[in-house]
C-alpha cells in the first residue's frame, strides 16, 4: 500500500516501524501525545491551551545521496504534495545536492557617543584579539564542541538620523544550536569592555537575523524528459519555468509572491522541527534584498543538455539541540525521522525542500496554473468547513470541483440537499 493510502494511523505505525521510534515518539504525532499543557505553560506566559497543526510526511527526497522523509507543519492544502512531487522529479536527476557554511551568527554592538568613530575603529581593531578572548567561555557546552567567537569586525555607520556611530559585529560559531541565546549572552558581555577601550556608549546588544554568513544552499537537475506532462513538453516545462523564474528576478512584486511560496516549504519543516521561523523568514527576506533591490531567493536555467537547473540560497539560522527543539515532543519525532545529527544537515533538508516547493509553484504556474492543483483539496477544507462528516466530505469536494464553483455557501445547499 502506498503511504498516501494509508490511515493516519498506518501511517504512524509504518514510521514506527520503519525508523525504529518508540511507540511514545509515535504518539507525538498525535494531539495528546504531543506537547502538553504544562510543558507548555512553561515555554510561554499566560497559557490557556494549545493550537494544532496538521504533520505532513514529504515523500521521495534524495539530498547529497540520501533518502529522507521530510516531516512539514502547514496549514496550506498542496504544499506537501507539490514538495513531494517536485522530488520525486529530482529524484530523475540524482536529486538534490545541498551544503551549509560554518554555522557562524552575527551578534550586534551599536558604539555611541564618540568624537572620532573613524579612529575608535582602528583602536577596537587593534585590540580585537582581547575583546574576543572576554567572550571565549560564555557558554561553556558550546566551547567544548568547538564553538565560540570568531572575529570582530567594526562597521562605520556614516550617516543615521543620530549622526555617525560604529556597529561592532561579533562572529561567533554556534555549531548545532540556532544561537541566539549564545550570541546575546556574548554581546552583552563584550559591552563592558568595548566601553572601557573606547570610552563611548553601548547601546543596542543583540544578535543579526540576517544571518549571511551561515548559508543554506541547494542545488538540482531536472531531466527535461521527466518535465513533460498532458500537452506539454519538458522543453515549453522547462523554458516557462524559467521565463517565471525571470519575472520574480526583476520584479519586487513578484519576487516577494515567488519567496513566499519557497518559504511554504521552508517554513514547514522549520516549524515542525520547532525552530524560530519568525528568524528565518527575517534572514530570507533580508538576505533576497541585499543588493538593495529585492529579489529572488532562487535561480533557474538550463544546462548544455537542456535540463533544467535551479539553485537556492539564503540564511538557515536553525538549532537541533536547544530551545524548544529539544522540549516539543512532536518536534523530537520529527526530528529523528529525518535522521540528522548535527543542525548544518537540517538546514540542507530545508534548503532543498525551499527549492521544491518553488519548482512546484513554478511548474504550475507556468503550465495549467495555480487552481487547478489547488482545487481538490481546497474543495474539501470548504466540505468541512460547511459541516460535511467525514464521510461526505470527498463526495461533495467532487461535486464542487465539477461544478467548478468551491463556495462554502454552495457547499452548505448541497449538503442541505442531501439532508432533504
Ligand atoms: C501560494 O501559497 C504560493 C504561490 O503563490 C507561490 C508563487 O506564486 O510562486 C503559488
Amino acid at each position: 500500500m502506498k503511504f498516501y493510502e494509508m490511515s493516519v494511523e498506518q501511517r504512524r505505525e509504518f514510521l514506527g516501524e520503519a525508523f525504529g521510534l518508540t511507540a511514545e515518539e509515535c504518539q507525538a504525532w498525535e494531539v495528546a501525545g504531543g506537547l502538553g499543557q504544562e510543558t507548555a505553560n512553561n515555554m510561554v506566559e499566560n497559557v490557556v491551551g494549545l493550537y494544532s497543526l496538521p504533520v505532513g510526511i514529504a515523500q521521495n527526497f534524495v539530498i547529497n545521496g540520501k533518502a529522507v522523509l521530510v516531516p512539514m507543519v502547514i496549514e496550506e492544502p498542496s504544499v506537501v504534495a507539490g514538495a513531494s512531487f517536485m522530488a520525486k522529479l529530482a529524484k530523475k536527476g540524482g536529486g538534490f545536492r545541498a551544503s551549509m557554511t560554518a554555522p557562524e551568527m552575527i551578534g550586534q554592538l551599536q558604539l555611541l557617543d564618540l568624537p572620532n568613530p573613524a579612529a575608535t575603529r582602528e583602536l577596537i581593531l587593534a585590540h580585537k584579539d582581547e575583546l574576543l578572548d572576554q567572550v571565549a567561555h560564555v557558554d561553556p557546552l558550546l566551547s567544548k564542541y568547538g564553538g565560540g567567537p570568531r572575529d570582530l569586525e567594526v562597521r562605520l555607520i556614516e550617516q543615521s538620523p543620530i549622526g555617525p556611530f560604529l556597529v561592532l559585529h561579533l562572529i561567533f560559531d554556534v555549531q548545532d544550536v540556532m544561537g541566539a541565546n549564545a550570541i546575546n549572552t556574548a554581546v552583552e558581555k563584550l559591552a563592558g569592555p568595548v566601553e572601557a577601550l573606547t570610552g563611548g556608549r553601548v547601546h543596542l546588544k543583540i544578535l543579526s537575523n540576517l544571518a549571511d554568513r551561515r548559508l543554506a544552499r541547494a542545488w538540482v537537475t531536472i531531466p527535461v524528459e521527466a518535465l513533460a506532462f498532458g500537452q506539454f513538453t519538458g522543453e515549453k516545462v522547462r523554458d516557462g519555468i524559467i521565463e517565471a523564474w525571470a519575472f520574480a528576478a526583476a520584479d519586487p512584486y513578484r519576487a516577494a509572491t515567488h519567496n513566499k511560496g519557497v518559504m511554504n516549504g521552508v517554513d514547514a519543516v522549520v516549524l515542525a522541527t520547532a525552530n524560530d521561523w519568525r528568524a528565518v523568514e527575517a534572514g530570507a527576506h533580508a538576505y533576497a534584498a541585499r543588493s538593495g533591490r529585492y529579489t529572488s531567493l532562487t535561480t533557474w536555467g538550463k544546462d548544455e543538455a537542456g535540463n533544467l537547473t535551479g539553485f537556492i540560497e539564503l540564511p538557515m539560522a536553525v538549532g537541533i539541540v536547544g530551545g524548544a527543539t529539544r522540549v516539543h515532543p512532536t518536534a523530537k519525532a520529527n526530528l529523528k525521522l529525518m535522521g540528522v545529527t548535527h543542525a548544518s544537515e537540517l538546514g540542507e533538508i530545508i534548503a532543498a525542500v525551499g527549492l521544491a516547493q518553488n519548482l512546484a509553484a513554478l511548474r504550475a504556474l507556468a503550465t495549467e496554473g495555480i487552481q487547478r492543483g489547488h482545487m481538490g483539496l481546497h474543495a474539501r477544507q470548504i466540505a468541512i468547513a460547511a459541516g460535511a462528516s467525514p464521510e461526505q466530505a470527498q463526495a461533495l469536494a467532487d461535486q464542487l470541483v465539477s461544478e467548478k464553483n468551491i463556495r462554502i455557501d454552495r457547499a452548505k445547499e448541497i449538503l442541505a440537499e442531501w439532508k432533504r
